[in-house]
């Protein structure tokens, strides 16, 4: 049995694990309301334990890129429907199937709604 102190310091530990958790899919929830679907995508490109877009791509405004994939400039003469842009974020292996781009929305990394922002966002560079 644990002393009442030492089992509350237990339990706060296991609270803040939790709030951790809670903080990953906090793009979705709550700390993004009212923001508009671009804003939000933007959010979640940048956030490296969700889109980590800049790994790989020069985006906007976003520090540090990497330069594995090409810079994403010009998107809306590169894909003019947003559909084929979306296509490319949920599973870029399907044009690619040798892609370095993980496939995002194929493997679950981002829900069908951040993959929806990502290209709203995406679209706009
Ligand atoms: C591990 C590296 C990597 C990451 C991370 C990555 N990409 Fe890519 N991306 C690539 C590569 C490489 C290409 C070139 C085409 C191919 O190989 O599929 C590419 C191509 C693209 C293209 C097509 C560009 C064009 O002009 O044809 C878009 C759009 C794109 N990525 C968006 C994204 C978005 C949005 C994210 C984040 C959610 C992302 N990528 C994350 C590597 C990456």
């Amino acid at each position: 049995m644990l002393k009442p102190l030492k089992k509350a310091i237990a339990v706060n530990a296991v609270a803040a694990m939790l709030g951790g958790l809670a903080l990953t899919s906090a793009v979705t929830a709550g700390e993004t309301a009212g923001m508009s679907a671009v804003e939000k995508g933007k959010k979640v490109a940048v956030d490296r334990r969700k889109g980590n877009c800049l790994a790989c791509h020069v985006m906007d405004d976003g520090a540090l890129p990497g330069n594995i994939g090409p810079p994403l400039v010009a998107m809306k003469a590169r894909f003019p429907g947003k559909g084929e842009l979306r296509d490319q974020i949920w599973g870029a292996t399907k044009k690619n199937p040798h892609s370095m781009m993980p496939p995002f929305g194929k493997h679950g990394v981002l829900t069908e709604e951040e993959v929806d922002v990502v290209t709203e966002y995406i679209h706009t560079l």
